[in-house]
């Protein structure tokens, strides 16, 4: 494989962390540049340079401009963001749990952040190199997959979230001809987000975040590189949208 430079967004999410070790151990791997909203002191760690970001436009603009200067060699990129509880809010079970206040911040960590980095990252991703973007969304997100109903916000924002890769992905084919976009679901994966959760899930089906992260990675190395998106699984099954 060609050297090539790692760009983590939403790099404290468990699973980032997870893919960032395996950046860390890979040869290959000349850096990492990790991207949080607290980089807490860590500025370098190994191969990885911690960048700070509260994800404004003019904040993602400015790293994005700091970026250009590693361009043609940034050939791997996760975008981790999301959010589906907090301590001010659970998935909605019911019509009547509607609120504005948890539409709009799930729809703005979940779609408009990965969104926002999408359409700076354009001029540092295209090239010649072989470059592919994952973008975590989840199955839940599918429309035509939905049968059992709820989480409307988490659902809604992962659904809006692979619209706008697909859409995306017709201009990228234009503009960026060497990158390919996956939403990625990572199946039911032990981090502090799908806590609440886990009771329900069935033996053998809570992954972990170093499993789901290896699965990844060699998803990239081995995806058609067709300049379509692709929604695809932890399995490299693919989802109907
Ligand atoms: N765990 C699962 O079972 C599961 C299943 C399906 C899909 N996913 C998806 O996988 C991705 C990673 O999740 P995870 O399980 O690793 O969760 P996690 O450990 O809770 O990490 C989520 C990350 O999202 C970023 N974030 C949180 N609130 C945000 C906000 N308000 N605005 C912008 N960014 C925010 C944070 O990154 P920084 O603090 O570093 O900026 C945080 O570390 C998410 O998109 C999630 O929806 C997870």
């Amino acid at each position: 494989m060609q050297p090539f430079h790692a760009l983590v967004i939403g790099a404290s999410s468990t699973i980032a962390q997870a893919a960032i070790n395996q950046f860390e151990e890979d040869s290959d791997c000349f850096g990492v540049y990790a991207i949080s909203r607290s980089v807490q002191g860590k500025l370098k760690e190994g191969k990885t340079h911690w960048i700070e970001c509260d994800n404004s436009e003019m904040r993602i603009r400015e790293v994005c401009q700091h970026l250009k200067a590693s361009s043609g060699t940034i050939t791997k990129v996760l975008i981790c963001n999301g959010i589906l509880h907090n301590e001010d809010m659970m998935p909605e079970k019911k019509l009547e749990d509607i609120n504005a206040m948890q539409l709009e911040a799930t729809f703005y960590a979940n779609t408009v952040v990965p969104m926002l980095w999408l359409s700076q990252l354009l001029p540092v991703l295209k090239g010649n190199e072989a470059t592919q973007v994952a973008l975590l969304s989840a199955r839940i997100g599918s429309i035509s997959d939905n049968k059992s109903g709820g989480w409307y916000s988490y659902r809604a924002s992962k659904a809006a979230l692979n619209m706008l890769i697909k859409t995306s992905s017709i201009e990228y084919a234009r503009r960026g001809k060497n990158v390919k976009l996956i939403a990625f679901h990572p199946g039911t994966t032990d981090t502090p987000l799908s806590k609440p959760f886990q009771h329900s899930v069935p033996e053998g089906k809570l992954f972990t975040a170093e499993f789901v992260a290896n699965q990844l990675l060699s998803i990239m190395e081995t995806v058609t590189m067709d300049n379509e998106a692709a929604f695809l699984d932890w399995n490299n099954q693919a989802i109907d949208w």
